[in-house]
């Protein structure tokens, strides 16, 4: 298939992107498909390599295509597998695209005969959800152990909550979220968190994907630029790509997301970071990167997201403070998820917002949705008032650390010096980094059904520079399971030296 820019006037890798999709949609490019190499489409194309990467950036993360290590770019998601795709839907008609194949040409007739069913960015974001849909959040790296969940007294606040609001649990709850809840909320971000905030900050939500849902909504628009860390968290990448957002990358090292990079985008409105916890390689982001990334705001007038999903499980040294605390309340948006630390069923996440934002934000929850059911509000708010929260986390570290602590020592046990533990002082899982060289993905694959989520990192790269390395996931994971998912990893290692 030959793809020519078009005339729309939009930037030349929009262009691409889109073509490159439609003919994914189409058929023509069917799952399995390679997509020609960055370099080779930027010669044919007469446009520069850079141009290519940001089109395949943009699919990967919406999750058209997979990277493979040695083979190129596969297609993997066809107008079968989106949700509700027809087909016939396609890119703006003034797309010129030649095509070399009679498939091609026959779906672009339906195309032409059709009217689309979904948006460019309904397609963007149900691609997305499809994509986690399959990675399945119950077994990925960052998934917790339910049964460490206290089910007994959460069923018991769950009653008590009902019982002492009565009839007012029928009503739809108050447009923020309940006030005990965010009181109980800002109150714990300031003790443990660093925060500086009040209740009037605090929104209750559903989940960090409805976050990032609204801030797209309210503070980007079509053609923003947004800029995300690589590697990053897919599903911020897809809900920004689905809002017509353009997602640019910074790099992250070994003292987090290298925020001297912000300044190379002066027209940025928004930069998404995990200071405490990088997503997915788990450093920590250094104080001056920190206030280099407050100046830039600033000076710009850019929002900074604060995702702090698991920076409650810390297990060796004092919690760092949220950069919030930092910023004197006008340019970060704090977001915490209590999907992550206590369980995904419950369905509460919160947005500390600047006291700016909080109207705007309220107002248009009321229109998106509105807030969680008020019933378990309620009961998070006892669950936290009453000291389960805090008990509960104490507990939690001590499971996870020793989980953490079983890993590293297997890792080493099993692999010698040739698998390096990232860092994991705080959450869920840990980087295991191979030379570059190794096929992560091929890793995994083999490694996967022993207990323990494993992962490719370079799954987690939109760019073609990645490192490669296996998330693994300890949160769920039991001793047996890190025991035989170790195991499976060092075989599969030596399977691959053996060879070659
Ligand atoms: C970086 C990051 N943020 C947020 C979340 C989860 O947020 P939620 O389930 O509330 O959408 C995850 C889950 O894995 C994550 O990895």
């Amino acid at each position: 298939v030959l793809i020519t820019p078009d005339k729309t006037g939009a930037p030349l890798h929009v262009q691409l992107y889109r073509q490159l999709r439609a003919h994914i949609l189409s058929g023509a490019l069917a799952p399995g498909a390679l997509i020609p190499s960055a370099r080779t489409m930027a010669a044919d194309l007469g446009v520069s390599r850079n141009t290519v990467e940001a089109a395949i950036g943009q699919l990967w993360a919406e999750g058209f295509v997979v990277r493979r290590v040695g083979v190129g770019t596969i297609v993997t998601l066809g107008a079968d597998s989106v949700p509700f795709a027809n087909p016939a839907i396609s890119a703006p008609p003034s797309v010129g695209v030649v095509r070399s194949s009679a498939r091609a040409t026959g779906a672009n007739a339906v195309m032409a005969a059709s009217p689309p069913r979904l948006s460019a960015r309904g397609l963007a974001i149900a691609a997305g959800g499809r994509a986690e849909l399959d990675a399945d959040a119950r077994s990925g790296p960052c998934a917790v152990d339910v049964h460490s969940f206290p089910q007994r007294i959460w069923q018991r606040l769950i009653a008590r909550a009902a019982r002492q609001n009565g009839a007012d649990l029928l009503l739809p709850g108050a447009p923020q979220g309940d006030l005990a809840l965010r009181t109980a909320i800002s109150d714990h971000a300031r003790l443990t968190r660093g925060l500086q905030c009040s209740a009037q900050q605090v929104l209750v939500l559903h989940s960090a994907q409805q976050a990032l849902d609204l801030i797209s909504r309210l503070l980007l628009g079509p053609g923003d630029v947004a800029l995300m860390e690589e590697p990053g968290y897919p599903s911020a990448t897809a809900v920004l790509a689905g809002a017509g957002v353009i997602v640019r990358s910074i790099a992250v090292d070994d003292e987090g997301a290298c925020t001297e990079q912000l300044r190379e985008h002066p027209a940025a409105r928004l930069a998404y970071l995990t200071p405490s916890h990088q997503f997915p390689l788990g450093v920590t982001l250094s104080l001056a990167r920190r206030l280099t990334a407050i100046n830039w705001a600033r000076q710009t007038g850019a929002w900074i997201l604060e995702d702090d999903y698991d920076s409650e499980f810390r297990y060796d040294d004092r919690p760092v403070a949220a950069l919030q605390g930092l910023d004197g309340r006008d340019h970060v948006l704090y977001l915490g998820t209590f999907n992550k630390v206590l369980f995904p069923g419950i369905r509460l996440a919160y947005l500390v917002l600047p006291p700016s934002l909080v109207d705007a934000f309220t107002s248009a929850l009321r229109m998106t949705d509105g807030p969680p059911a008020p019933l378990l509000q309620a009961a998070l708010a006892m669950f936290i008032a009453e000291g389960h929260f805090a008990a509960h986390l104490r507990r939690s570290r001590r499971i996870y650390g020793a989980r953490r602590d079983l890993l590293v020592e297997q890792l080493k046990a099993v692999s010698g010096d040739r698998i390096v533990a990232g860092a994991s002082s705080t959450g869920l899982h840990m980087v295991a980094h191979f030379p570059d060289d190794a096929d992560d993905v091929r890793i995994a694959a083999a490694s996967t059904g022993h207990g323990m989520s494993v992962s490719p990192l370079s799954a987690y790269y939109a760019g073609e520079s990645k490192a490669r390395g296996l998330l693994l996931g300890f949160g769920a994971a039991g001793d047996d399971g890190i025991r035989r998912g170790a195991a499976a990893i060092a075989a599969e290692l030596n399977s691959r030296r053996s060879a070659s």
